[in-house]
């Protein structure tokens, strides 16, 4: 299902979309500080922005904060997820209106990105703040592995997983000379990233601020459905015809896949025979004179299942914590 709304979001959820009904919103609000700044970006010609970029005025930010991030959490599901990329200056007004509802944190993620809004007097600004949280009462989607399983390494030996977990984010937006933009386009990497971790195919993305629609087109793209809205006129005209022409699942095939086959049972259920078993082979590693890095490397290649699942089961925790963040620092730099 694709739908989109030449409205403000605010009425348009209120009369379009029904409680629990969305599974992933990444949207990327306004900032409320006088549009006409957004022009000043490094080595941009601005003759290919596309108009219509409507702006709130800074003394209505608070309230419009309030009353759409109120909206976002009535139709997100229980256990759904959403970004909210923010600019520095009215990240309090974001961070506030959060707060008064009953969605839980899970991250505040930094990304970086290259052609920094221009200054000369001080530093270039050239970072925004993601806020991930979700809605309470279901367990939420993290694909904790539909980039990288958990052995895979970069190129310093480190854990690839790891890596592209870690919540600074170093994603370049997209120099698109000669093409039409929105001016303030968020880039298919940072979008791919989000809706891969946050949703599954079939699920319902949602972007309360469309603008140029990237949202919308790369959920379509990923097989996912989308819906949101866009005040303006213009941009809503000429991007609605754009996600028209993409076809569904068209950028299914541009994903890596990730190389699980060393770990064959990477996220299955684990029983309590299988739990037994690795824990017969750790032992007999280590009456060998194995260290534990190297027992745990062993059994984790011997039963098909990653590293760190290998290490909570040995240290004696519950199948449902072997995949949760609760790992400590020193599990960490055991492993890295
Ligand atoms: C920062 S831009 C979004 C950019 C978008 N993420 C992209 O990648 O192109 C914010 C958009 O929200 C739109 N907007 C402003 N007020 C709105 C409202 N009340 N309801 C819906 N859209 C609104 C603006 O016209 C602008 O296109």
């Amino acid at each position: 299902m694709f739908q989109f709304y030449n409205e403000d979001c605010i009425v348009g959820a209120q009369k379009h979309l029904a409680s629990d009904s969305v599974d992933l919103i990444i949207t990327d609000p306004p900032y409320g500080i006088q549009g006409d700044k957004l022009d000043k970006h490094y080595n941009r010609n601005e003759n290919f922005v596309l108009d219509g970029y409507v702006e709130i005025p800074e003394e209505e930010y608070a309230d419009f904060s309030h009353k759409w991030i109120q909206e976002a959490e009535r139709v997100l599901k229980p256990g759904g997820s959403i970004y909210i990329v923010s600019g520095y200056s009215n990240l309090i007004h974001i961070l506030n209106a959060l707060n008064k509802t009953k969605l839980e944190e899970r991250n505040h993620i930094i990304w970086k990105y290259n052609f920094g809004v221009y200054t000369r007097k001080k530093y270039v600004s050239s970072h925004y703040h993601i806020l991930f949280y979700t809605k309470p009462g279901k367990k939420h989607t993290f694909n904790t592995y539909a980039r990288f399983s958990d052995s895979e390494k970069t190129e310093i030996g480190g854990s690839s997983n790891y890596h592209d977990r870690e919540d600074v984010w170093i994603i370049n937006r997209e120099y698109k000379p000669g093409q039409v933009k929105n001016k303030n386009e968020l880039p298919t990497k940072l979008l791919t990233k989000m809706i891969q971790y946050s949703s599954n195919e079939g699920d319902m993305v949602c972007d309360f601020f469309l603008g140029s629609f990237s949202t919308a087109k790369i959920a379509k793209g990923l097989n996912r459905n989308a819906t949101g809205f866009e005040i303006s006129k213009t941009a809503f005209d000429y991007q609605s015809a754009a996600i028209d022409n993409l076809e569904k699942g068209s950028l299914l095939s541009t994903l890596r896949v990730p190389d699980e086959n060393k770990f064959v049972n990477c996220g299955k259920k684990l029983d309590d025979a299988e739990r037994q078993a690795i824990i017969r082979s750790y032992q007999s590693a280590l009456t060998k004179g194995a260290t534990k890095k190297k027992a745990i490397e062993e059994t984790s290649e011997k039963h098909g299942r990653g590293y760190w699942s290998v290490l909570k089961i040995v240290d004696g925790q519950k199948d449902e914590e072997a995949n949760s963040e609760n790992t400590t620092e020193d599990d960490l730099f055991q492993y890295l």
